[in-house]
């Protein structure tokens, strides 16, 4: 019998993460089920089963703490699902001094893969996006702690653009040593939306209409992991109207995505900013 695959996924407590956690588990993977809260880690594991699994303490807004988590992890790793992401909070830097989205939805997942790359050889690497990064009009290096100003929709479209050109780069830098590909949920019902205002919230509701489940909002990113085909570099969200509802196929990748310019500079400084250098 071969070995299970071994899985690590991000933000594995809740939403998407735990719907990826619970179809990798239920395709016979060994899943490693990451989150800052033990307590909801542990219920979100036993909503899953006992055996093939394990939950780990890991908060992305301490590169720290990522260092410390990925210390523990002594195993190859097949696929590793950078999927933790905080959306529109009020206005928050991380331990090291990042606005909050950039830090722990960006710069903390490139940390993360960072120490985890020698126990990446042939694995596949799925970066979760968002249709905001298009929204995002390039990365202000010189406000990456909201030094200057700070609009909460603005920095996460940011962080997301951030985690598409991430993606690109690994892709660039890595291949063939591992894939790396990206995917979105489109819209689909979970915490995320915590932040969000009623009046915004229900905005959103009225232009979506009904969200997808989690478990709908997981296919592309399952998609990416597991399909036969997938090629480093691509990218998948939901193949309805506007990328909004559906199930998985090709997205788009803009023009500012392919910028090789733009990913080297992020990669540079994510570099500088981490002590982090890889490949
Ligand atoms: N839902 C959508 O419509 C949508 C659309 C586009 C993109 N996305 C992306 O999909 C991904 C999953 O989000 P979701 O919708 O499933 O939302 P969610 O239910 O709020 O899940 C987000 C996960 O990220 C974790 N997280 C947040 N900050 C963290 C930190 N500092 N360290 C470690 N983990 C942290 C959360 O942990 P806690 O529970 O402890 O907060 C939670 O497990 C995110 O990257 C999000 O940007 C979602």
């Amino acid at each position: 019998m071969n070995k299970p695959k071994t899985a690590l996924v991000t933000g594995a407590n809740s939403g998407i993460g735990l719907e990826i956690a619970r179809a990798l588990h239920a395709g016979g993977a060994h899943v490693i089920m990451a989150g800052r809260n033990a307590e909801a880690l542990r219920a979100a594991a036993n909503s899953i089963g006992a055996d093939r699994l394990e939950t780990r303490i890991l908060d992305l807004a301490s590169l720290r703490q990522i260092a410390d988590f990925a210390a523990t992890i002594d195993q190859k790793i097949d696929i590793l699902i950078n999927n933790a992401g905080v959306m529109t909070p009020p206005q928050s830097l991380t331990e090291d001094g990042y606005e909050l989205q950039f830090g722990v939805n960006f710069l903390g997942h490139y940390a993360l893969t960072g120490h985890l790359y020698p126990q990446l050889e042939g694995a596949r690497v799925v970066t979760m996006s968002s249709g905001a990064y298009k929204q995002a009009g390039g990365i202000d290096y010189n406000n990456l702690r909201a030094e200057i100003s700070y609009n909460a929709y603005r920095e996460y479209a940011i962080s997301k653009y951030a985690d598409m050109l991430f993606m690109m780069q690994l892709h660039r830098l890595a291949s063939p040593y591992l894939l790396s590909a990206g995917a979105h949920p489109g819209v689909t019902a979970t915490a995320l939306s915590r932040h969000m205002d009623a009046e915004t919230y229900n905005a959103a509701l009225q232009q979506f209409g009904e969200l997808m489940p989690a478990s709908q909002g997981a296919l592309p990113a399952l998609y990416a992991a597991t399909a036969p085909g997938v090629k480093g570099g691509d990218y998948f969200g939901p193949d309805g109207d506007m990328e909004l509802k559906g199930y998985p196929a090709p997205a788009e990748i803009t023009d500012a995505v392919k910028n090789e310019a733009a990913g080297q500079q992020l990669w540079e400084f994510a570099r500088q900013a981490t002590g982090i250098i890889y490949p």
